[in-house]
């Protein structure tokens, strides 16, 4: 292993290990014996052994380090554990490891000029690393424009199956974004669609989302990204009551038509559970009406008129025209997409859509960069 041990310290509930770039790593005796390898079953890795099944107050009586770099482990009640050093490692939960660990998406503005960042089609399709390094755009900056793409409408379909198969939702497996007659959504008209994440409707919004551009005729229809993410930072800078108020108090979302009524109430900021921002949450077409108490009325408009204010900012937003052959894809739970009026007499427009949720997206890194296989 890269690291190695070279201390290690029993103490009244736990073992510090000191490792060779100097960082103290402790692990609670129960933490340990929680984590005894025989605990798993050796050919899943998933455990076997209850919480129960160990006495929460075991210590360590004895703990050698081998050249290996495992650190063996007896225990008061005759049991012995032997840990591999790289794992110890990787699971050590000091302050310093566990923010090490937290992704850290790279925000950004927009601004003129701004442009998103980009991919090679064919890289993507034809090798791991291109696959690789198009899925870590959009992990850390939330969105890339595909340049390349064949003109065939499978084509963005492909390319997503590349990382897993796709989420199906009412709208189908994929979707022709057109102007067509009786439209069931403002995105089948020529009407501007504002910023907004697709699907805020649903208990869980679709992950990555693709919009592969076949025909870019019609005057007007530039597409618009925000980085969700940069957004609310900007707000909570300049407002944090307004913050507070769209992290806690849920809109309510709506989509029906002649088969579905699909709602949702959540609030616009999500926060995870170490208060780091996890998703946005904001459809302006499928918001209901406000539906909380009388006295947060007029505080949550002005809150959340605060936060459209900066999402509409010009220096918030990448604005660009898609041309027929590429395709945009972004984390629709991050960055709010969006497009310009368009003019279905001056030409055809037609994308196809279809989406893949996170967890198969990061999967995928995952898997591409080996990880799956360790313990
Ligand atoms: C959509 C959408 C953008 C566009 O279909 O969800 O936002 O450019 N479309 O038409
Ligand atoms: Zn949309």
């Amino acid at each position: 292993m890269a690291l190695t041990i070279t201390a290690h310290e029993t103490l009244d509930d736990a073992i510090q290990l000191t490792w060779s770039d100097g960082r103290e790593s402790r692990f609670h005796h129960v933490w340990l014996r929680d984590n005894c390898p025989t605990s798993r079953h050796a050919e899943t890795w998933e455990r076997v052994d209850d919480v129960l099944a160990y006495d929460p107050e075991a210590r360590a009586i004895e703990v050698a380090l081998s050249a290996a770099g495992e650190v063996s482990v007896t225990w008061n009640d005759g049991h012995r554990s032997c840990f591999d050093g790289d794992w110890l490692r990787r699971h050590c939960y000091c302050e310093a490891a566990r923010r090490e660990r937290c992704l850290a998406p790279v925000t950004w503005a927009g601004g003129p000029g701004a442009g998103p960042p980009r991919a090679a089609h064919d890289a993507i399709m034809e090798s791991d690393a291109g696959l690789l390094g198009f899925l870590e755009i959009l992990r850390d900056r939330g969105c890339c424009v595909v340049d390349g793409m064949p003109d065939d409408p499978k084509a963005g379909e492909a390319l997503a199956k590349r990382i897993a198969y796709l989420r199906e939702t009412n709208f189908g497996v994929d979707f022709t974004v057109v102007s067509k007659p009786n439209p069931n959504n403002n995105a089948y008209t020529a009407l501007e669609l504002p910023a907004h994440t697709d699907l805020a409707n649903r208990e869980m919004p679709p992950g990555v989302q693709f919009l592969h551009c076949l025909v870019s005729e019609a005057p007007g229809g530039e597409s618009v990204l925000v980085d969700g993410f940069h957004a609310v930072e900007v707000l909570r800078e300049k407002d944090p009551a307004a913050f507070e108020l769209l992290s806690s108090v849920p809109f309510d979302y709506r989509f029906h038509d002649t088969e579905w009524d699909v709602r949702w109430r959540a609030p616009v900021i999500g926060l995870d559970a170490d208060g780091a921002l996890r998703e946005i949450r904001y459809n302006n077409a499928l918001r209901e009406p406000l539906n909380v108490s009388p006295e947060l009325v007029k505080p949550v408009y002005r809150a959340l008129r605060a936060l459209v204010a900066v999402i509409r900012d010009p220096a918030n937003e990448v604005r660009f025209r898609l041309a027929a052959g590429e395709m945009l894809v972004f984390h629709n739970r991050r960055v709010l997409h969006g497009r310009a009026a368009f003019d279905p007499n001056g030409g055809a427009r037609e994308l196809h859509g279809c989406y893949v949720d996170i967890d198969e997206m990061m999967s995928r890194i995952r898997v591409l960069g080996g990880e799956n296989l360790l313990a």
